[in-house]
């Protein structure tokens, strides 16, 4: 939640900030501020997007060569003007822009209003950035320090940048549970929530860990610990151009999301299979792969769409290794007591590898002496520095706040892994092994195909872009595929949708089914073919819309639905990479018809920093 920049180097701060802002935008996006140390240390910021922003800076003298901004996803106070960020303290010593929460701010507050301090904001920021300035003037120490002491006195979660007045040469940055990059130039240091903003200025950053403090000035860079520890930074070169994070010509990061999961799937298995299909290497699992082996359960925590991508991680591990699997919100897991063990094997999933609830439950299943492996995106992430191995899956950046090309990677790494744990535990016979990869290898063409019938797509979301309420049924494989597509429907279109496995429609569901419910029947052919035909004649006993994701030439249900999507085959094992893709399209189309933003769906934010 939320975006930071900050800049100070030689150039005009202002359009670097903005720019940067623009770029981090899909982390929150109800409110806008910036504010350059040139003499007035002047803070502008309103309630709205970026561009909202940019109106009210127009035509006002903001110019320096240092300064930061921040984009808000609420948390503490609503979004309006004056619970932008950043905030100024009370006698104007600080300014601070801040993302997580301050835990015991309540506290803070009152101590610090019984020292004659006033707030103008409902924020918990505005409570640290006095916190700082009270113990600036009271123990009369350099700004640093008084940021040091005050972050030794507050419990939650920051990602802060601050200016001091008084010392208008540096920034000070400060991590804890909230992720903060510096990008290193030459003469010049960038800040950031993550890379993006980074990217066309410099290469080469240094990702802060929990409880460091970095002071940037124009010609240095110090990193300490909170207690004033020095550290050495360590330096990582970004793999990542200026064009993954534009739209290149596509209307929406979504869209072109979508359409990159052919090349995005190819780039999850490029160099983990070897040239001649018959072997898959996982490096970043190399050390926990004999505990793998040997595991007799294997917990999955993950959110939202990730949570989906393990569903089906659950079935592939469970198919191809035959080793138990358990799937848990990490939300869950982290606050009801789970059982763990020393020997079991825990996967966290993240995208944004920042999801704070399944960063909290990966502390806990490390506390517990747990094995804990990630399958994150980005490179760098606390996730991925947190856990004890992992694999990244290259999806490259995904912007576009609902959740696409990383879904189909994620699935991409947990296909990988279960016939590696197949292959390791004899249970998958050698001819079948090299099939099943081939199969997959055969995954980013068929995704083409599918893209290839987006016009199609576009015109059944045209028929039913004003219906009130979706269901979306599958089995098997089909069935987190049917939760995911009704996740992506609700969160950009705003329209009521379910997903549930066919089977239990009769348990509750079906009384919802009439003439003017469409339900989105998840109907490739596998082994349960012949019970979804039997689940749509019940929808159609009751009137409902059939709308059926079919192989190519499935000629039965094209009889009995209302309208098909046709896709090519594959096998039952991988068939969740291939009926997402319509179920992506058909929400994206029908998001767009009613008007909604699609990349910055209200309310929500790309990754969820706060619990
Ligand atoms: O970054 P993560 O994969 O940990 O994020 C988990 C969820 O917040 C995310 O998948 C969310 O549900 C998406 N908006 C879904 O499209």
């Amino acid at each position: 939640m939320c975006g930071i920049v900050g800049y100070i180097g030689y150039r005009e701060a202002c359009p670097v900030v903005v720019n940067g802002l623009k770029r981090l935008e899909y982390r929150g996006y109800d409110s806008a501020g910036i504010s350059l140390l040139n003499t007035d240390a002047g803070i502008y910021k309103c309630k709205g997007k970026v561009s909202d922003l940019e109106k009210v800076i127009e035509g006002n003298p903001v110019s320096g060569n240092m300064g930061m901004g921040h984009t808000r996803w609420a948390t503490h106070g609503e979004p309006n003007d004056m619970n932008a960020h950043p905030h100024s303290s009370f006698k104007g010593h600080f300014i601070a822009v801040h993302n997580g929460i301050i835990e015991n701010y309540g506290k803070l507050k009152k101590r610090l209003k019984e020292e004659g301090y006033d707030f103008k904001s409902e924020t918990d920021t505005e409570v640290l950035v006095n916190l700082i300035e009270y113990i600036y003037l009271k123990w009369e120490v350099e700004a640093e320090t008084a940021v040091r002491l005050a972050l030794t006195k507050v419990e939650g979660a920051y990602g802060l940048v601050v200016m001091c007045t008084d010392e208008n040469d540096k920034m000070i940055a400060a991590r804890k549970s909230s992720p903060l990059v510096i990008g290193i130039g030459e003469r010049e240091y960038f800040i950031a929530s993550d890379a993006t903003p980074l990217v066309e200025y410099t290469k080469n950053v240094v990702f802060l860990n929990d409880d460091d403090v970095a002071i940037v000035s124009r010609d240095e860079f110090t990193l300490k610990t909170i207690e004033n520890d020095r550290l050495d930074p360590e330096i990582h070169e970004l793999d990542l151009e200026v064009g993954d994070i534009d739209k290149n010509g596509y209307d929406h990061f979504m869209l072109k999301e979508i359409f990159e999961q052919s090349r995005s799937i190819h780039d999850t298995f490029r160099g983990r299979i070897t040239p001649e299909m018959d072997g898959i290497r996982l490096g970043g699992l190399y050390h926990a792969l004999p505990s793998l082996v040997k595991a007799k359960r294997i917990i999955i925590i993950s959110c939202g769409t990730s949570w989906h991508a393990g569903l089906v991680g659950e079935y592939l591990l469970e198919d191809m290794a035959r080793i138990p699997v358990e799937v848990e919100y990490a939300s869950e897991f982290r606050y009801r007591n789970p059982v763990l063990y020393k020997d079991d094997i825990v996967i966290a999933i993240s995208q944004s590898g920042e999801t704070a609830d399944t960063l909290a439950a990966i502390k806990l299943a490390k506390e517990s002496g747990a094995t804990v492996l990630g399958i994150c995106n980005v490179v760098g992430s606390s996730i991925s520095r947190e856990t004890h191995g992992g694999v990244y899956t290259h999806a490259g950046p995904e912007i576009g706040v609902a959740s696409t090309k990383a879904f189909t990677a994620q699935v991409t790494v947990l296909a990988m892994m279960s016939l590696l744990l197949g292959r390791e535990r004899n249970v998958i016979e050698d001819t079948e092994y090299v099939s099943l990869i081939k199969e997959l290898r055969e995954i980013p063409g068929k995704i083409e195909t599918i893209l290839s019938l987006n016009d199609e797509f576009k015109r059944f979301a045209g028929l039913y872009k004003d219906a009130l309420n979706f269901l979306y049924l599958g089995r098997g494989y089909c069935f987190p595929v049917a939760l995911e597509g009704a996740l992506k429907l609700k969160e950009i279109s705003y329209i009521h949708a379910e997903g549930y496995p066919a089977a239990e429609m009769k348990h509750g569901p079906i009384a919802l089914i009439d003439e003017n419910m469409p339900v989105v029947v998840l109907s490739p052919k596998n082994g349960s073919y012949d019970k979804i035909v039997s689940n749509i004649q019940e929808i159609k006993a009751r009137k409902g819309i059939v709308i059926a994701v079919v192989n190519e030439g499935d000629n039965v249900i094209k009889e009995m639905a209302d309208h098909v999507l046709e896709i090519p085959k594959t096998r039952e094992l991988f068939s969740a990479l291939l009926t997402v893709v319509p179920l992506q399209l058909l929400s994206y189309h029908i998001a767009v018809m009613r008007d909604c933003n699609v990349d910055q769906p209200r309310n929500l934010a790309k990754a969820v920093t706060v619990e």
